[in-house]
Order: C-alpha cells, then sequence, then structure tokens
C-alpha cells in the first residue's frame, strides 16, 4: 500500500519531457490536409479510371504513360479545378469516358477500355486531387 500512492518523482520527470512531444505529435496532424470521405472515395475512383495514364500521386509514383501529365503536376495550374470538372470534355477522355446523361463526344473506337463516371464522382475525383496541392 505505502510507495504505491506516493507521487514519483520519476514519472513526472518523464512525463515532462513526454508533454512537448505530444504537443509537437499534435501540431503535425493538425497541419496534415485531412482527407473526407469523399476525398477518400475520390482516390479509389482515380486508381480504378485514371491511375493506367496518370500518376494521381504516391500510388504510382512511376506509373503512368508518357504523355499523361500528372495529377499532382495539374493541380499547380490556376483553373486546375475547372479542368477536372470537365476532364471527359477534353482529348483525349471523350473517346473512353463516360458521363451518364452526357452525349459522347466522339465516334471514333476506344483505344482503351470504356469507363463510366458520374458527375458526382467526378467531383469527389477533384477534391481527391485538390489534396495533393503543394502548400508553401
Ligand atoms: C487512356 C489514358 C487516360 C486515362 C484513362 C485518363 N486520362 Fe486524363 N489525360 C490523358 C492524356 C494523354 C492527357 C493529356 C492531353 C493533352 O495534353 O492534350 C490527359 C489530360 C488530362 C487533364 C487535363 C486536360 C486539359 O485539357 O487540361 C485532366 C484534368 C485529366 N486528364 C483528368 C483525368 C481524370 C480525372 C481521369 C480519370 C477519371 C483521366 N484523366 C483518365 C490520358 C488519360
Amino acid at each position: 500500500m505505502d510507495g504505491q500512492l506516493k507521487f514519483s518523482p520519476k514519472q513526472l520527470s518523464i512525463k515532462k519531457l513526454l508533454r512537448p512531444m505530444a504537443v509537437t505529435g499534435l501540431l503535425f496532424l493538425a497541419t496534415e490536409p485531412a482527407k473526407t470521405d469523399t476525398a477518400v472515395e475520390g482516390f479509389e475512383l482515380s486508381v480504378r479510371h485514371c491511375s493506367r495514364c496518370h500518376v494521381i500521386g504516391d500510388f504510382n509514383r512511376l506509373g503512368g504513360i508518357g504523355n499523361s501529365p500528372s495529377f499532382t503536376w495539374m493541380v499547380k495550374s490556376d483553373d486546375w479545378r475547372e479542368r477536372f470538372m470537365t476532364f471527359y470534355m477534353r482529348r483525349p477522355h471523350p473517346v473512353f469516358a463516360r458521363v451518364p446523361g452526357y452525349p459522347l463526344w466522339s465516334d471514333s473506337d476506344p483505344y482503351y477500355p470504356p469507363f463510366e463516371v458520374t458527375l458526382e464522382e467526378i467531383e469527389a475525383i477533384t477534391e481527391y486531387a485538390g489534396t495533393l496541392q503543394v502548400t508553401q
């Protein structure tokens, strides 16, 4: 019984030592870009639909195909958000990306397996792409 309830100076010093580390850890977490559920969904969609051609971040840093700009590169432009939201109208995507309710613009044979993506899913992809922005 005795001794157990006594305040141990040794414990105290360890706590004092750990406190600033814990604070630093919290600050680190706070400055990490928060990934929302939508962004996570967008990441999964990007892996499924875009990563064959585009490097979409750490997931496939050495992947993609040569003439496709990486997501990380594209989000540096001022109008990146608009470009992402309308990617299906922009070459080469009309050949293979289909948005329900939106007419396929190209009649040429798709050289890439066509996929369907909804406007909502495109928003999620755009939100994910936003998390790749490097803030200085
Ligand atoms: C079959 C390959 C392929 C797939 C799959 C693909 N892209 Fe692309 N994408 C390209 C190429 C090639 C370019 C460059 C076009 C150019 O520079 O003219 C491009 C360019 C873009 C651009 C810039 C367009 C512009 O005009 O500024 C955006 C945004 C984009 N892609 C988004 C996406 C998204 C989002 C997906 C997945 C949902 C996707 N891409 C899937 C090949 C692909």
